[in-house]
């Protein structure tokens, strides 16, 4: 099989890895991808936002399969393009039209989707710019903390939690008044919901599906999650806490529902579904849904399967996985992220990395965020490398974790050096 595979950072490299060991790989293309030196791809200067420059790309190379990575392409419609603009030919798409994927490009749509199909969520209300006025009053006749989401994809920074009614108030004027763009035409307002939050992904292709790997990540940039959101500065795969009572009412009454919500609405859906879920009191609600793998949880979950990844996404992306299945390791996979001095706010490109040799037996080394320079390796974004060590048991993967993360150096580097030690307290309680 020829594999497209289309995005640049530690999710993608992380798929590189997992589709190249397939033996049902021909050639694999990564475009734009980053500097991770891999004779197993290929690189190919291409932009996933430029639909026609792909669909040309597919024809040119015989692609069999497309798997965008990011959300961006999928919410803007490349598989609706890629299965338009090429029917006659046999290219798959592991991914969901721009419909599905509303799911992630749009909070009201999955409020409304969640609401009508019976989905645990948190209580919500939508304002739009002419309803500023009662968008104000509503936020006086709710406890705080006030949670406000734009609409629309804001680059992950579309959900502003205040702890003031005014600092609220304020708020949700800018973001009406265009703070965020088209995203933030419309707003939600919803209930804040205490809890613990955790990952849960599958692969389907809107009727049966496979369960990966769950996942817990880490927003916040400081340690005792503190600090601004990130994109993520590590995760960790199993989640003690996901098992049982928990797990059987996720699938019941989340994925379930879901896949039916999809179906009786007539959205066909093939490709990921990631639920942001939260657990409060043993009841799991959804925080949000996105339409792609979560980054860094990838680096976690993905060394975990044991399966060929890339006939399982092949069946989702040809509607067949009826009879699919999935193994999993029952080791622990933990990542970090070293990341750019000054991230998540303003940072400095270009820095030279060293020590991407020194990788431990037990740990893999994903690039996130590099760019090749000559024969060097230099940063080229916030999160730069994601490291997962492998252990059997959680102490163990954090400990191989760290241990190549020490190895690995460029000016102004950082890292949370906390990875896991809520689930390690928890255990214990
Ligand atoms: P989202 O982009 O929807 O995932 O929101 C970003 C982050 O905001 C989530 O990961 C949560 O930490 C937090 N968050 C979102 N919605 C809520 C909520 N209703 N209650 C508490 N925290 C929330
Ligand atoms: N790590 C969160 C995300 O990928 O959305």
């Amino acid at each position: 099989m020829n594999v497209l595979l289309l995005g640049s950072g530690g999710r993608e490299h992380t798929l590189a890895w997992k589709i190249a060991q397939s033996p049902l790989l021909k050639t694999l293309y990564w475009a734009p991808g980053n500097a991770a030196a891999d004779a197993m791809h290929v690189r190919a200067d291409l932009d996933p936002m430029d639909f026609e420059a792909v669909a040309t790309f597919c024809e040119r190379h015989q692609i069999d399969l497309v798997v965008p990575g990011p959300e961006n392409p999928l919410v803007a419609g490349l598989a609706d393009f890629l299965r338009e603009k090429t029917p006659s030919t046999n290219l798959r798409i592991a991914g969901p039209n721009a419909r599905g994927a509303m799911l992630e490009g749009s909070k009201a749509f999955a409020k409304e989707f969640m609401q009508r199909h019976g989905i645990p969520t948190a209580a919500y209300r939508e304002f739009d710019a002419e309803q500023l006025d009662a968008a104000l009053d509503y936020l006086g006749t709710i406890p705080a903390p006030y949670v406000l989401k734009a609409d629309g994809l804001a680059a992950g920074k579309g959900v502003v939690i205040l702890d003031d009614l005014e600092a609220a108030r304020s708020e949700i004027r800018e973001m009406l008044g265009g703070k965020f763009g088209d995203a933030g035409k419309k707003v939600v307002v919803e209930a804040f919901l205490k809890g613990t939050e955790f990952s849960v992904f599958i692969l389907t292709d809107g009727q049966d599906y496979v369960l990966l790997p769950e996942a817990k990540d880490y927003k916040r940039i400081g340690e005792g999650d503190t600090g601004l959101n990130t994109g993520g500065m590590g995760a960790i795969s199993p989640v003690a806490f996901f098992g049982g009572a928990l797990k059987q009412k996720v699938l019941d009454r989340i994925v379930t529902p879901t896949l039916e919500g999809l179906q009786n609405d007539g959205i066909p859906y093939r490709g990921f579904i990631f639920f942001g879920l939260i657990e409060v009191d043993g009841e799991p609600f959804v925080i949000e849904y996105n339409c792609r793998l979560g980054d860094p949880e990838t680096e976690a979950i993905l060394p975990r399967i044991e399966s060929d990844l890339l006939p399982l996404l092949d069946k989702a992306a040809r509607g067949d996985m009826k009879n699919a299945s999935l193994s999993t390791s029952p080791q622990t996979a933990a990542t970090v992220m070293i990341v750019s001095g000054g991230y998540p706010g303003a940072y400095e490109k270009g820095k030279n990395i060293t020590g991407l040799q020194n990788v431990s037996t037990e740990s893999l080394v994903f690039h996130a965020g590099t760019a090749s320079k000559g024969n060097e390796v230099v940063t080229n974004g916030g999160r730069v490398i994601a490291v997962t060590g492998i252990g059997n048991d959680l102490p163990a993967a954090l400990k191989n974790a760290y241990t190549t993360v020490k190895h690995i150096h460029f000016e102004k580097s950082g890292y949370r050096k906390d990875i896991g030690q809520d689930l390690l307290k928890r255990q214990k309680t």
